[in-house]
């Protein structure tokens, strides 16, 4: 395949970005504290396992269980076999599948087929994925076109300044960003979910987000894949290595990301739960905590590279069990009852809450 020089530095990133995640430690430090809230164990839930109702809205269809395989690649030379397997995965379980940055195909459309997966999805939600620094230099047509191209139901538009800034070729100037995002929602008419890829959303990114009517947000917290050092692995200029290293562990961790959420944006914007979900507890936990749908990355793309769409599938139904498992623990019917199950919220995540609550409303 012809690429331009451009878009061969964009294919071998996304080689070595697989290649990184899947050989090195790339977690995070310090934990998503997701660990930190204890729901209670209930002990009479007078409920029967097959009558809990997993059930959820997502982009107008219906998700049999809230779980969502989130944006990961397309592009790289695995992608094409990779975006095909989950997607799979994902309409075996009824769960919401995106596919990995669709900016390579803005320069190289012949790489489509990468991300047109919907033959792998017929019935389930599918979505496109671009950078919010994309936006800035192509036009809406342009990316209102990826949606189209791969017949998904939407597109997720990620945040990442904390990985740009690690990278030799990555963007330094973020100005507009927000604008942009505000004229695409209005132009895909709400169908955009705005995303983090690692590092979480502050209170006061929810209500800029909020403030421009994104319906959609997932606050991808700190606590599990850390693109910061990932790149740090990449890295070939000291600085970058160093700088890779230094905020490898930047970030707003899950947990608190979605209490904010919850808080801050109305009712009617659906919330995804995501970094550092690695199994059904964790996905009950971020829905305690105010998420209508967790997401995964890393874990169940570690799962595929073991066994395939298998592999791959049987992590989805391990943490649909596992859900279930907690939702009749705590005596929640339907998902939605987990966000009032009696909990306790112990250590650095109360820490967070506490010592944050004077700061709420600053800008940042
Ligand atoms: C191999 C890999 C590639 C990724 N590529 C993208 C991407 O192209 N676009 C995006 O929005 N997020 C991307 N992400 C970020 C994930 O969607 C997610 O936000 C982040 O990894 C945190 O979730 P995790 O802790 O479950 O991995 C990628 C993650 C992984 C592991």
């Amino acid at each position: 395949m012809g690429f331009s020089d451009k878009s061969k530095l964009t294919v071998e990133r996304k080689n070595q970005h697989l290649q990184i995640v899947m050989e090195n430690d790339v977690v995070h430090r310090d934990s998503a504290m997701l660990e930190e809230v204890h729901l209670l164990h209930n002990a009479l839930p007078e409920l029967n396992l097959d009558e809990l109702e997993l059930e959820t809205d997502f982009f107008g269809k219906k998700l049999k269980a809230p779980l969502m395989i989130t944006s990961m690649t397309g592009g790289a030379d695995y992608a094409e076999k990779m975006n095909y397997g989950l997607a799979e995965a994902a309409e075996m379980h009824g769960i919401a599948f995106a596919v990995g940055s669709q900016r390579v195909m803005l320069r190289h459309p012949e790489v489509t087929g990468h991300f047109a997966v919907r033959r792998a999805i017929p019935n389930g939600v599918l979505l496109g994925n671009i950078g919010a620094v994309q936006l800035e230099e192509y036009s809406l047509e342009q990316i209102t076109g990826l949606v189209e191209q791969i017949e998904a139901d939407g597109i997720c538009v990620h945040l990442n300044p904390g990985q740009e800034l690690m990278q030799a070729e990555g963007h330094r100037n973020f100005r507009g960003n927000l604008d942009m995002i505000a004229r695409l929602v209005d132009r895909l008419e709400g169908r955009v979910l705005v995303k983090e890829t690692g590092a979480g959303l502050s209170p006061q990114v929810l209500e800029r987000l909020s403030a421009i009517g994104v319906r959609y947000v997932d606050v991808s917290g700190s606590g599990g894949t850390s693109w910061t050092k990932v790149e740090s692995y990449r890295a070939q200029s000291k600085i970058l290595r160093s700088a890779g290293k230094t905020f490898s562990n930047w970030g707003v961790p899950t947990a608190y990301s979605l209490i904010n959420a919850r808080r801050i944006l109305p009712e009617e914007v659906c919330v995804i739960g995501s970094g550092g979900i690695e199994n059904g507890l964790d996905s009950a936990r971020a829905i305690a905590l105010g998420a209508d749908i967790a997401g995964f990355a890393r874990a169940v793309l570690m799962a595929f590279m073991d066994n395939g769409v298998q592999g791959a599938s049987d992590f989805i139904e391990s943490n649909i069990y596992e859900l279930k498992t907690a939702m009749l623990l705590t005596g929640s019917r339907r998902t939605g009852d987990l966000q009032n199950a009696p909990r306790v919220y112990t250590g650095k995540l109360l820490e967070w809450l506490k010592n944050s609550e004077s700061h709420l409303g600053d800008k940042g």
